[in-house]
């Protein structure tokens, strides 16, 4: 088991520092930065003309993906929704022949996700999977698939698989735009260019890593808020499950403005907040960051290098290579999941095989 960690101390590491790697597998061969062109597998050009709107359903880290490309879409003017799989099974919504149904799943297996797909069999509606493993259930029982390339993931936490799953989901998004229209979207040089720049802005961040040094003085907290605004939202869910999942201390991802509707009535000085910035919408949320510090909280923000305000008012700044807003999110990611990682360390917890918990759940 040693060497297949190649010398990391736990898988989750190892999978960590595998996404630059994993992100260049992700794109090879699927689109031509030099004249914007996008080829997805075997996807005729015109494919998705018909398409009107997307639903996904996943369960997780997946469902945390599913958002994010609903961001991409919508701002691509597709309507997108992400439904939680465990609840769309019970309660599935009305489709059409131009809905298009994405199962977000990683092994492919997940019963929530494969039993809502199931439920679509007899609609109108075309599905696809968007999966890491080849000939997996979900892969063989959908309309269509995407495979993310990702190469196989042990950890019980998902890591490299979220930033192929959301790579994956941007090519597609900016695919269904170019269908649906028959023109690139406003978005696409900016993003073909970014994510050419991904994996070398991925690698910038593992090898400087400032996150562990924060373990030693965050330690000990009551709670950790994770809260961000657009595409910042589903990237403080998605830090919350991870931190939440592998240190076992308590941990909630919020849409910023949500605070003051409620959970702003927890902050105290020892919560400790940490808000997530891509370039969007950074002066309301830092309005919500000044509320919490108003109520003694401690703020971390993780945001693109040159965001000078942000880093003139958080407490620590947990800085990113600057990308296009919608990529940012990515990276501010992979920072929540080093973050994560050091804490889990520290305490010592059982990183690769949280307790209580399944890398695939097979069981409804
Ligand atoms: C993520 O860290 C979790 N282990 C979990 O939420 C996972 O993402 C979820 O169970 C969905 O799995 P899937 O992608 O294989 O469907």
């Amino acid at each position: 088991e040693d060497a297949e960690k190649s010398g990391y101390d736990h898988y989750m590491l190892k999978e960590i520092h595998e996404q630059p790697a994993s992100l260049n597998q992700t794109i090879h061969g699927r689109f031509d930065p030099t004249d914007e062109s996008i080829t997805l597998d075997d996807f005729e050009p015109g494919e998705f003309s018909d398409i009107s709107r997307v639903e996904f359903v996943a369960c997780g880290t997946s469902y945390h993906a599913a958002l994010y490309g609903c961001h991409l879409l919508g701002q691509r003017g597709i309507p997108a929704y992400a439904h939680r799989a465990g609840e769309y099974a019970s309660n599935p919504m009305p489709v059409d022949d131009e809905t298009l149904v994405i199962g977000v799943t990683q092994s492919g297996e997940t019963a929530d996700t494969l039993e809502s797909l199931r439920r679509l069999e007899d609609t109108p509606a075309r599905t696809l999977a968007l999966t890491n493993v080849i000939g997996s259930t979900a892969a063989r029982e959908t309309d269509d698939v995407l495979y993310i390339r990702a190469g196989p993931e042990i950890g019980v936490a998902a890591t490299k698989t979220f930033s192929s799953q959301v790579t994956a989901l941007a090519l597609l998004s900016e695919r269904l735009h170019r269908d649906i229209t028959g023109e690139p979207s406003a978005h696409s040089s900016g993003l073909l260019q970014s994510l050419g720049a991904l994996p070398e802005q991925i690698e910038s961040i593992l090898d400087s890593d400032p996150t562990a040094e924060l373990t030693r003085k965050y330690q000990g907290m009551d709670a950790h808020f994770f809260i961000g605004r657009g595409i910042a939202h589903p990237v403080a869910l998605e830090g919350a499950l991870k931190f939440k999942e592998i240190t076992y201390e308590h941990a909630e991802g919020f849409a910023a403005g949500q605070l003051k509707h409620g959970p702003l009535a927890l902050v105290t000085p020892n919560t400790v907040v940490i808000a997530v910035f891509t370039g969007d919408h950074d002066e309301k949320t830092l309005n919500n960051v000044r509320e919490v510090q108003a109520r003694g909280a401690s703020v971390i923000g993780i945001a693109p290098e040159d965001a000078t305000e942000v880093a003139a008012t958080v407490d620590d700044l947990i800085p990113i290579p600057s990308s296009t807003p919608e990529l940012n999110g990515l990276l501010a990611n992979v920072q929540l999941q080093l973050l994560s990682y050091h804490f889990a360390n520290r305490l010592e917890r059982s990183i690769d095989k949280p307790r209580n918990l399944a890398k695939s759940v097979t069981v409804e």
